[in-house]
């Protein structure tokens, strides 16, 4: 069947699976020794959250600090690629923009040690399963589902790219206020941008002025950042940007799986700031 044939398309490394296209046990034995710098900065989202939406806006921040267009001359998610690109990242001018799906146990002990700052991006997770469905069968070179019922019920048991968003979440959640972390959510991005822009220039210590943080989040709308999207990102820039919007999980979801959701959302994060805190 289609479900037990997704299942080959990955491996789980330390309990959690990961696409074999994109991640190796090489790789995750080798990140084990990645030597962060304190100036890394560290991006953190579960897949489909909006993580190339946070990279562009850090990268124009930057740009606009240094003047130095930010290179991306590895795959921007860390745990991503062959085992040697951390050697070939010791190269790499600072500030680097760490970009990564991973639980925050699984990070390397380097990042922490030499207190990189982190900044954690979270969406609700019926968007978000929404939108991972969507790029599976979207994407012409990814595997796709052979339905929505059938993505859903891997999403919930957490056997997709990346494991579960809520183990995910559980693990974050106790982080949120650690120094050196700030989180920030979609749907707060989505209703006001240029705050949300300044929040982020804050936590990194980029200093602008409030013209060039306007400019920056006119950059990074969804509608500004959907016309550039082959220019920036290739064949799977629409793809990648979608629709961008805030609730278009109602066109998907049946009631049972909405409940369903909810269900599981009370028993993982009910109670919590961040449960409080995603919106829907
Ligand atoms: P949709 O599929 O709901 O449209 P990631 O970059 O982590 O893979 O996340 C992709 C999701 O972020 C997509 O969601 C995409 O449209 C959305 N996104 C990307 N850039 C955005 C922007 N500037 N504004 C709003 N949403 C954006």
């Amino acid at each position: 069947s289609k479900e037990t044939a997704l299942s080959h398309l990955f491996f789980t490394y330390q309990g959690v699976p990961y696409p074999v296209t994109m991640c190796t046990s090489e790789t995750f034995q080798a990140l084990d020794t990645f030597e962060a710098r304190s100036d890394d900065i560290v991006l953190a989202s579960y897949p489909k959250c909006g993580s190339n939406w946070i990279l562009h806006i850090v990268s124009e921040l930057i740009f606009a600090i240094s003047k130095k267009k930010y290179e991306y001359s590895e795959f921007p998610v860390l745990e991503c690629g062959d085992a040697e690109k951390y050697q070939r990242m010791k190269q790499f001018p600072s500030p680097r923009i760490l970009t990564t799906h991973l639980h925050y146990d699984k990070l390397p002990a380097s990042i922490f040690k030499n207190k990189a700052k982190i900044l954690v991006l979270f969406r609700n997770p019926k968007d978000t399963a929404a939108s991972f469905f969507y790029f599976h069968n979207n994407v012409p070179d990814i595997p796709s589902y052979a339905s929505w019922d059938e993505f859903f019920r891997q999403f919930m048991k957490g056997q997709v790219s990346w494991g579960s968003y809520f183990d995910f979440a559980i693990s974050w959640n106790k982080h949120l206020d650690d120094e050196n972390v700030k989180f920030i959510l979609y749907e707060d991005l989505k209703e006001d941008l240029g705050a949300g822009v300044q929040q982020i220039a804050d936590f990194f210590g980029f200093s602008l002025t409030g013209e060039k943080i306007q400019t920056i989040s006119a950059q990074s709308t969804f509608q500004t950042m959907q016309e550039k999207s082959q220019e920036t990102h290739g064949t799977v820039g629409p793809f990648l940007f979608r629709k961008g919007e805030v609730g278009d999980w109602k066109n998907l979801f049946s009631e049972s799986q909405n409940q369903e959701m909810d269900e599981k959302f009370k028993e993982c994060l009910a109670g919590t700031s961040l449960g409080e805190k995603l919106k829907y």
